[in-house]
């Protein structure tokens, strides 16, 4: 079994591709790697070019525009030199996705299609030129493929006995490539698996399309003077704000176990949690109310008189598709940290104020 503290990765893996590199766990999960896997060579590639935090020698860091959408474009990833590794973190969120069907398809489906069979194409070419030893290939998914009648805000869902039942075009395209993905590990193509993120908090910069985005902007907005709306409830006082589970990890927790799901072998994975190699990253369990203590405990009465209440039904019925706990004990087993059940939510708002303050 893999330490629990170490970040190891097997000494094949020389140079990682990451896509969604200049999205939100996309920054961290390359500054991450960057600290702790010095010797490592990174591509990093979005549809706008990432950030090179200062490195200007390609043999350390490649920064790329790409449209992942585009066929062409993906495989030019993979004429820097041999990848042995990826990170597939890029995607259009929830909201978007249920808005614009076509561009959630185009991307959340058809463009990691097209990431899946370019690394297993390059990886093909790698074995023929001599490298025998397959790519791993870390797919970042969602909780969001769960829903149906075992998957609500009340219930905890148990992996083993909890149906896949997705209830957005975002979980279900998600859903899909876990498929394709466990497909590639099967046929022996890639070294793959997939993690499933809960809802990661405190988001820095600009809202996503996430419907899940207010549990970061009831936060975000008012410790930065701004207003914000909590779209589920229609005051302070409504109910829904006890009731409703959450279910979230601390931005530090998310992008380590992201990076820990590179160093695990096969044979861990599958003896662990199955063949379809998915991971539900462990989270904790908070409510609304849980945020809003927190707003006023970081930014006291200003910060709270900062946030209306009105209620959204398009937030309120993808809200209503989560469940509110989840039964994480594989993977922790497995080695994948978990937040603090008592303290964890304060401590990402805490990570998210000492973020402001060296900005
Ligand atoms: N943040 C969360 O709370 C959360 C929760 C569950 C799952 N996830 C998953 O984690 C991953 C990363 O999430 P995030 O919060 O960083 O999202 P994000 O929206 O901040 O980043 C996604 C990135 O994908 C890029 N992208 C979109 N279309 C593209 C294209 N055609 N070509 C190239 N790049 C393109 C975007 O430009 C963006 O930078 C996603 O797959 C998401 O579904 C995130």
């Amino acid at each position: 079994m893999s330490s629990n503290s170490a970040l190891t990765f097997p000494t094949h893996i020389k140079t990682v591709l990451i896509t969604g590199a200049s999205g939100f766990v996309g920054r961290k999960l390359v500054q991450l790697l960057l600290a702790d896997h010095p010797h490592l060579r990174l591509i990093t590639t979005d549809i706008h070019r990432p950030p090179t935090y200062g490195i200007e020698d390609e043999e350390k860091l490649v920064a790329v525009a790409v449209d992942l959408a585009d066929k062409e474009q993906v495989g030019s990833l993979f004429g820097y030199g041999p990848v042995q590794g990826v990170f597939a973190l890029h995607g259009i969120m929830s909201g978007q996705s249920e808005k614009d069907f076509t561009l959630g398809y185009a991307i959340n489906l058809y463009s990691h299609l097209n990431l899946i069979a370019a690394t297993t194409e390059h990886a093909q070419k790698q074995s023929r030129g001599g490298e025998s030893v397959k790519p791993v290939y870390v797919n970042v998914s969602s909780l969001a493929v769960y829903g149906g009648e075992k998957a609500t805000p009340s219930s905890t869902v148990v992996p083993e006995d909890t149906p896949l039942i997705p209830e957005t075009s975002y979980g279900v395209c998600k859903n899909v490539i876990e498929m394709i993905v466990y497909d590639h590990a099967r046929k022996g193509f890639l070294a793959a698996r997939t993690v499933r993120l809960p809802t990661v908090c405190v988001r820095t910069g600009a809202p996503s399309s996430a419907a899940s985005s207010f549990i970061s902007s009831l936060i975000r907005e008012p410790l930065q003077g701004q207003p914000a709306v909590c779209p589920i409830a229609s005051s302070p006082e409504d109910p829904i704000l006890e009731e409703m589970g959450i279910y979230v990890t601390r931005t530090k927790t998310v992008v380590r176990n992201i990076a820990y799901a590179m160093g695990l072998s096969d044979e861990e994975v599958v003896g662990r949690v199955g063949k379809l190699r998915t991971m539900n990253l462990p989270g904790i369990k908070i409510n609304t109310r849980v945020i809003l203590d927190a707003l006023q405990k970081f930014g006291g009465d200003k910060a709270t008189s900062l946030v209306s209440y009105s209620k959204d039904p398009a937030v309120i019925a993808i809200c209503e598709t989560w469940a509110g706990d989840y039964d994480s004990s594989a993977v922790e087993a497995l080695g994948f940290q978990v937040d603090s059940r008592e303290t964890g939510y304060e401590d990402a708002v805490r990570d998210f104020v000492e973020e402001l303050k060296k900005d």
